[in-house]
């Protein structure tokens, strides 16, 4: 098993680390345009190795010649939000980032399984698609997990329950509009709405939809990396070992949930194909309502990333 991790920042240096202390991988590529950090960083996590009890080996790259042949591919560089900016806001940085580094990797490994994390992200797995010309089972992005990650950790502090009894869901873009879905949402098997009155459930959705934006106030000079470092490892860990876990990831929507050509948040089967299957939800007249109003959303944004890199 062979990823390489595009961006040796904030977030593809911790998911590197975290691939390689779980041995997720025998090679990590760590690539970025600055000269020596992916070197450096690299070097440093691979002398962590004997500690960790881990034989995967890292290297630091400024080109992807050596890349080559990769497994998987998670493409992370390009710009963070600092405070007062929204997701969107990265799409003219990052539409370019994105298209230079997916065209180079793609050209070393035409068969890799790609999961992009660059923001915004449905919209950047959407032109990473249409650049490759990837089947959606190949090429799907990272962002439900995270939500749906911290939408747990909301309800598991509200009830001080573990967080591993929760199970939960979100849907859509990810973004201000994404789709937090109580009615899918249960602790123990017990429905959450059971456990948390309704205005207090308002409050979670609300902060969870505002999770990422909470996390930039306090940093100050960039965005979240820790949970979404850790939801792309549970990503690579099902289709690594097959094991065909039931995760929100973004993928191109082909007909389910009544949408064609447009990247959002939905469950998908995760496993040794990639992404095996898009799992369709019964969804209330409300929450329909709410899915179209986030997949009309980044359709809009899909649209002026199509222009920014001419497509
Ligand atoms: N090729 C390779 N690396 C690049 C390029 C490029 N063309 N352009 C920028 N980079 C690198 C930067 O040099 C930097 O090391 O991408 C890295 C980005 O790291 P950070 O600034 O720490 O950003 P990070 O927090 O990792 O976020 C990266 O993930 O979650 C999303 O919204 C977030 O779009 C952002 C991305």
């Amino acid at each position: 098993m062979k990823i390489t991790v595009i961006g040796a920042g904030n977030v593809g240096a911790t998911t590197a680390q975290l691939l390689a202390n779980a041995e997720l991988a025998n090679e990590i590529y760590l690539v970025d345009i600055l000269e020596g950090i992916p070197q450096g960083k690299a070097l440093d996590m691979y002398e962590s190795m004997p500690i960790m009890e881990s034989d995967t080996k890292l290297y630091g790259v400024n080109t992807y010649e050596q890349t080559k042949d990769s497994d998987i591919v998670i493409q992370t560089a390009g710009m963070a939000r600092k405070p007062g900016m929204s997701r969107d806001d990265l799409l003219v940085a990052n539409a370019n980032i994105v298209s230079s580094c997916i065209k180079e990797a793609f050209k070393y490994s035409p068969n890799a399984y790609y999961i992009i994390v660059s923001n915004p992200l449905d919209v950047m797995t959407y032109l990473a698609m249409k650049i490759t010309g990837l089947p959606r089972n190949k090429m799907f992005g990272m962002a439900g997990i995270l939500d749906t990650a911290r939408y747990r950790a909301f309800i598991s502090m509200e009830l001080g329950v573990s967080m591993q009894d929760i199970q939960g869901l979100i849907l859509g873009g990810h973004g201000d509009t994404m789709v937090p879905l109580p009615r899918f949402t249960s602790v123990a098997g017990i429905p959450v709405t059971d456990l948390i009155p309704p205005d207090r459930l308002e409050a979670i959705v609300k902060r969870t939809a505002g999770g990422g934006g909470e996390i930039v106030s306090y940093l100050k000079t960039g965005s979240a990396y820790y949970a979404p470092a850790a939801a792309v490892v549970q990503m690579v860990e099902s289709i690594v070992k097959d094991q065909k876990r039931i995760l929100p990831c973004s993928v191109m929507l082909e007909g389910e949930y009544g949408y064609n050509d447009v990247v959002v948040g939905v469950p998908v089967v995760l496993g040794k194909g990639g992404c095996e299957k898009v799992i369709e939800l019964k969804l209330n007249e409300d929450e329909k309502a709410l899915l179209h109003k986030s997949v009309e959303h980044v359709r809009k944004v899909i649209q002026e990333g199509m222009q920014l890199i001419n497509m």
